[in-house]
């Protein structure tokens, strides 16, 4: 049989530094039998001579377009919405266009066009109706650090007119752990020593467990970490749990309306404790959204908006919609290590089921164009 061939296409959505095939990873299917090409790119993380130096082939930027037909496109993110051209490879990448997403008809178009495939990153799932790969844990680790930082930086500055500065990725998670300890440290210092408590809802997926691995790393004690499922949200919110904690972070996965977690009710009230909510969840625009006070997606350069409080200390929300790209390294190499086994059966994509799943939804979401 003769070898896959990858070919890593180079992200183009402005600042996305994480890639689809590791160094590390590359090198594993290079020794399982593929063969690969790295596009170089000016936005990764991952420098190009990590590639080369596992033995994978470097292509220039944008190679992938006049590229054999034989080779399976590999990227992370939707390709740039002004290139029209049909699609002539089969694509493994989140492309967004099977809800209905502005747009999507433009986007799928191209692939039948081509008479290229689309293997949505987003809809690979297993047999058990699982999805093999999603970057959540990443998230909530991420959410967590911004957390901890707002909380901190609201107790070193004391200043309330002041939101928390914006925030870049950091080159690892050491660096990263690194200096929300030193923020932690400086906050502690000034307030006495009482480190703040921190309540996650969602405590049990992939984004919960990414937040509290995060405030365990970074040295919040057991006793201030308040793990929250579905079992606790059970009886239905408002919850006074949320306004007593220093630090909330939502982390659920909204899947039917369910009452809102806080309202202004119960954060107007003059012995809230609570000072940062992180949205992970973001699901901003949703009429059901847990957390309704807020109403816009913040971003790296302004990570938080004040919450309209009308007594208690000042709250603010950060709800980044991309939170992983805080560490682009880890997050991919996480990411990846989840679908290292589904992209191990790509030889025999015509009849591994995550791969026809795959490829029959496409099919169906082209019949709808
Ligand atoms: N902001 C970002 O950058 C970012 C990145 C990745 C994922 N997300 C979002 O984060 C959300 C969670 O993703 P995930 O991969 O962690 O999902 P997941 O399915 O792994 O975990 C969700 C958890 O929420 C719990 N849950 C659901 N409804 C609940 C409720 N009413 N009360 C309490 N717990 C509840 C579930 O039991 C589960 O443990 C998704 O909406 C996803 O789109 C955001």
């Amino acid at each position: 049989m003769s070898p896959v061939i990858l070919h890593l296409r180079a992200e183009t959505k402005p600042l996305e530094k994480r890639a689809a095939l590791t160094p590390k990873t590359t090198k594993e299917l290079l020794d399982a039998g593929f063969e690969i090409y790295v596009e170089e790119s000016s936005q990764s993380i991952f420098d190009t001579k990590e590639y080369e130096a596992v033995g994978a082939t470097i292509v220039p930027e944008g190679s992938w377009k006049n590229a054999p037909t034989d080779r399976i496109i590999f990227g992370l993110k939707e390709l740039p919405e002004n290139e029209t051209f049909p699609l002539v490879h089969e694509h493994i990448q989140f492309a967004h266009c099977y809800k209905d997403q502005a747009g999507w008809k433009d986007v799928l178009k191209r692939f039948p066009e081509g008479k290229g495939t689309l293997y949505d990153i987003e809809f690979l799932e297993n047999e058990q109706g699982r999805r093999v790969a999603a970057f959540g844990f990443y998230a909530g680790f991420a959410g967590a650090a911004i957390g901890v930082k707002d909380w901190a930086f609201k107790i070193i500055s004391g200043d309330d007119s002041a939101d928390l500065p914006g925030v870049t990725a950091y080159a690892n998670e050491d660096l990263l752990i690194e200096e929300i300890k030193s923020d932690l440290k400086l906050a502690l210092a000034k307030n006495g020593g009482v480190y703040p408590t921190c309540l996650v809802i969602g405590a049990l997926g992939r984004c919960g467990s990414g937040a509290i691995d995060l405030f365990q790393k970074v040295g919040i004690p057991d006793e201030n970490l308040i793990k929250w499922d579905m079992k606790e949200t059970a009886p239905g919110g408002p919850f006074k749990e949320i306004v007593s904690s220093d630090i909330f972070i939502n982390c659920i996965y909204l899947s039917q309306p369910i009452p809102p977690f806080i309202s202004y009710e119960t954060l107007n009230v003059p012995d809230r404790k609570l000072t940062t909510i992180v949205d992970v969840s973001a699901d901003t625009t949703n009429p059901h959204n847990p957390i309704p006070v807020y109403e816009i997606a913040t971003t790296f350069d302004s990570p938080t908006v004040p919450v309209k409080t009308t007594v208690g200390p000042k709250l603010s929300v950060c709800s980044i919609d991309h939170l992983p790209s805080l560490l682009p390294r880890e997050a991919s190499e996480f990411f990846v290590r989840d679908l290292m086994a589904s992209l191990k059966e790509l030889p025999e994509r015509d009849t591994a089921s995550v791969w026809v799943k795959a490829k029959k939804l496409f099919e169906k979401h082209v019949e709808r164009l």
